[in-house]
This record gives C-alpha cells, structure tokens and sequence, in this order.
C-alpha cells in the first residue's frame, strides 16, 4: 500500500521537477567549446529539438519516480535511484542549453509528466522483470531518437552536440543496467504503443 506521507512526498517531488531548477553535479557537456553562429532559423531549430529533449527527461523523471514506488528488489531501487539521478541531470543540461539560446520548454511537459508516472507505476506493478524490460526499451527508444536529433542539430553546434552525446551515451548504460538487472524483452506490439505515444510526444512538444 502506499501511504498518504508518500503520495505527498512525491506529488512534491512532481512539483519540482516541472516547475524548479534541476540540480546537477557533472558540469554541462560543452560549456567549455565556443559558442557557434547560428542562424534564426538554426537557432528556432535547435531550441524546438531541445525541446522535444527535455521533455524526453520530464518524462523519464516520472518514469522512475513511478518506478520506484512499486519495484520491490533493494537492489533494483538502488540501480534505479542512481539511473534517475543521471536523468535530473540531464534535465538541468537541456534546459539550461534552451536558456542559452533565448528559448523556452514545452507548455505540455506537466500533461506528459503525469502520464508517465501513471505509465512508471503501471510497470512496477508488474514486477520487476517486466518494470526493467520496460525501462531497457524506453532507453533504447531514447537512444535512438537522441541519434537521429544529433544529425538534424546545426553541424557548428558543437555545444549542443556535446550535451546530446552525454547524454546518449548515459541512456545505453542504463538500458544496460536494466537488462543486467533482468529486465525481460517486452512483446512487439507493446513495444509498437511506445513508439506511437513518443512520436506524438516529439510531433507536438516540437512546435508546443
Ligand atoms: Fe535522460
Ligand atoms: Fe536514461
């Protein structure tokens, strides 16, 4: 059962993750190249994929948060806990990347927080090997789509590239991490459901 303490420690938590600054202890990919020209339109590019990227993190924040509150293994928690951590970090580079580009984060992020945790706690319930198969398959998903925004960024936007990079070089060890806790392979069609949501995720947040 989850308690009343709890709920209202993570529905703080959800607060905090939508709406104050993420913390981070590695220092932003990047901040040590130079700052490249860009265009308008590079630069309304850019912040839009960004965008869509930081969302992406809002999202794997709920996920976990979701997560976390139904895994039942302490081990699985902990490589959880540590897997999140990495991923409020990541909400700090993006956004802090779309500040430095006179940009903004998407309207919808606290729609698609709260569907995730719904979707993070669904999994839990499940058990473990199939909570950690779905978290290798949402990295790898991520991975993917991290792939394809690094070839559509500005070739001279080596900031940029360097947060992404990081990034998805984080998102193939923690899809690693799930699977070496058990994580099954999931079915195709469920895999099929998560490329539709994330695609309307990217289509909208990328304009909204
Ligand atoms: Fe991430
Ligand atoms: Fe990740």
């Amino acid at each position: 059962m989850i308690s009343l303490d709890k709920l209202i420690v993570e529905f703080d938590k959800g607060l905090r993750t939508l709406f104050a600054p993420a913390p981070t202890l590695r220092a932003l990919p990047g901040s040590d190249l130079p700052d490249a020209e860009l265009s308008a339109e590079e630069k309304h590019r850019t912040v839009s994929l960004m965008r869509v990227d930081h969302c992406g993190e809002i999202c794997a924040q709920a996920l976990y948060q979701g997560q976390a509150l139904t895994a039942r293994n302490a081990d699985v928690k902990a490589a959880l806990e540590q897997a999140a951590w990495e991923e409020t970090e990541h909400l700090n580079w993006t956004e802090t990347r779309i500040k430095e580009l006179g940009g903004r984060t998407s309207f919808l992020n606290p729609l698609w927080y709260t569907g995730s945790l719904a979707i993070g706690a669904l999994a839990g319930a499940l058990g473990d090997k199939w909570n950690l198969g779905f978290l290798a398959e949402t990295e790898r998903q991520v991975e993917q789509h991290l792939e394809n925004h690094l070839g559509r960024l500005p070739q001279q936007d080596e900031k940029s590239r360097a947060i992404l990079e990081q990034m998805k070089s984080d998102e193939v060890r923690h899809a690693d991490t799930a699977l070496q806790h058990g994580g099954a392979p999931l079915p195709l069609p469920l895999k099929g459901m998560m490329r539709l949501s994330s695609k309307i995720m990217t289509k909208t947040v990328y304009w909204i």
